[in-house]
């Protein structure tokens, strides 16, 4: 091969995790520890921080039936960071450190799976190396249960998590109609600014069961228009059931969530939740019935039980792509996805994005797929998110329980 490049690689995972982040992750290992051009596979601790302290374990010292665990292991196996660098035309101190690192361990390979402000990262990297000319291949792959990557379909984890959030919806509504006296139910859906998440909660209608009211953060919030359709809806049928994104906002930008002004994270979001609470109090307040808030909160990206099997295969798929690029001669790049229905069919496959152009953009659900009210989606939505919800996944299984992937974590000396 012309462009054959040998050396060692690293795989990060960064930002929040998913259920099938793990999956990538597991493509990554697997295509790579197969690879001729990669002599060693290691996993940054915490990713881009374990990078800059020298933390990486081994992974080829796993027992490979234990990385293949990974495949329904929920969570960031390796670690997760929420780290932002710096330009490194404007300081150049963390990239010198990770040049190090890389010239230590002949990294001539460096994954990291993320979702938009990791693409970031990801980019800085790959610019600085070119710039000082070390020969490292850097590619980018999706992840992010928000589903708001620019330039690819969707993202993994996406499915997964839409899918519990459908899947959870519809049960819940069924429970909040047992009794005789009524109940108001609000769920908190996170994506902070993108709706893909909380709009998946209509897919509960599809048996029956969705939400009377939903709300996304693509458009500005009225509360006095809620508190009106709730009282409508719960004169009229004794019972509603509404779904909300934890990002809605009033028109001037600032978030009905009351957790607005907590800590922000490393990436300088603030932490959202608490808004179902807040919902439901002033519901209370207004109505007088029985209300109940409730926060799907880190139930929605780590429920690997109800993980749709289209999603882990396309998370691996992103994982074993990025590594057969690379080798290939690919860098600057991430790992996007294209829809192909035009067998009648879906069909999800791989394409190349510059890492610049994906990097801190947010993709959002279109303003036509939402119902002109601002309270629901159209069927378009629907047709985007069913057939990435698709597929039961099987799963080890011991004592009843889920076995998860048990990894040594040898760290590299
Ligand atoms: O990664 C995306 C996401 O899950 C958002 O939907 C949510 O707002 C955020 O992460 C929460 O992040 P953290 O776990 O860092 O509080």
């Amino acid at each position: 091969m012309e462009n054959k490049l040998v050396g060692a690689c690293i795989l990060g995972q960064s930002g929040g995790p998913t259920s099938v982040i793990n999956a990538s992750a597991y493509g990554v290992i697997k295509t790579a520890l197969e690879s001729d051009c990669i002599t060693n596979v290691y996993g940054a601790a915490h990713g881009i921080a374990g990078v800059l302290s020298d933390t990486l374990y081994d992974m080829g010292k796993e027992d490979p039936g234990e990385l293949e665990l990974l495949m329904n292991t929920p969570s960031s196996e390796l670690g997760s960071c929420r780290k932002k660098l710096a330009d490194p035309d404007a300081d150049d101190t963390e990239y010198k450190k990770i040049l190090e690192v890389f010239k230590k361990h002949d990294i001539r390979y460096f994954f990291y799976n993320g979702g938009n402000d990791s693409m970031d990262t990801c980019s800085k990297i790959s610019r600085y190396m070119e710039k000082v000319g070390y020969k490292c291949r850097v590619m980018g792959i999706p992840k992010t249960i928000d589903n708001d990557l620019f330039g690819t379909d969707h993202c993994p984890g996406f499915g997964s998590a839409a899918k519990y959030i459908a899947t959870s919806v519809a049960e819940v509504s069924k429970d909040t109609k047992v009794y005789d006296t009524g109940a108001v139910t609000i769920i908190e859906i996170m994506g902070r600014h993108a709706g893909w998440l909380a709009g998946s909660a209509s897919l509960a209608s599809l048996c029956g069961e969705g939400p009377d009211l939903l709300y996304l953060p693509e458009t500005d919030f009225d509360m006095a228009a809620f508190i009106s359709n709730v009282k409508r809806i719960y004169a009229e049928k004794g019972n509603c059931l509404v779904a909300v994104s934890e990002g809605i906002h009033y028109p001037d930008g600032s978030f009905v969530s009351e957790a607005k002004t907590s800590a922000t994270d490393g990436f300088g979001h603030a932490q959202l939740g608490g808004l179902a609470s807040l919902l439901a109090a002033v519901v209370k307040k207004e109505t007088g019935a029985k209300v109940r808030g409730i926060e799907l909160s880190l139930l929605q990206r780590a429920g690997a039980h109800l993980a749709s099997q289209t999603d882990i295969d396309e998370a691996f798929m992103a994982g074993m792509m990025a590594v057969k690029y690379a080798v290939s001669g690919t860098s600057g790049k991430m790992v996007g996805f294209e829809r192909d229905t035009s067998s009648g069919k879906y069909v999800c496959k791989t394409v190349l994005l510059p890492l610049d152009t994906v990097a801190n953009a947010e993709k959002k659900v279109p303003l036509e797929w939402i119902m002109p009210d601002g309270a629901g989606v159209t069927g378009d939505f629907t047709e985007y998110v069913l057939p990435l919800i698709q597929g039961e996944n099987s799963r080890v299984v011991e004592n009843g329980m889920p076995r998860f992937a048990k990894l040594k974590k040898i760290i590299v000396k």
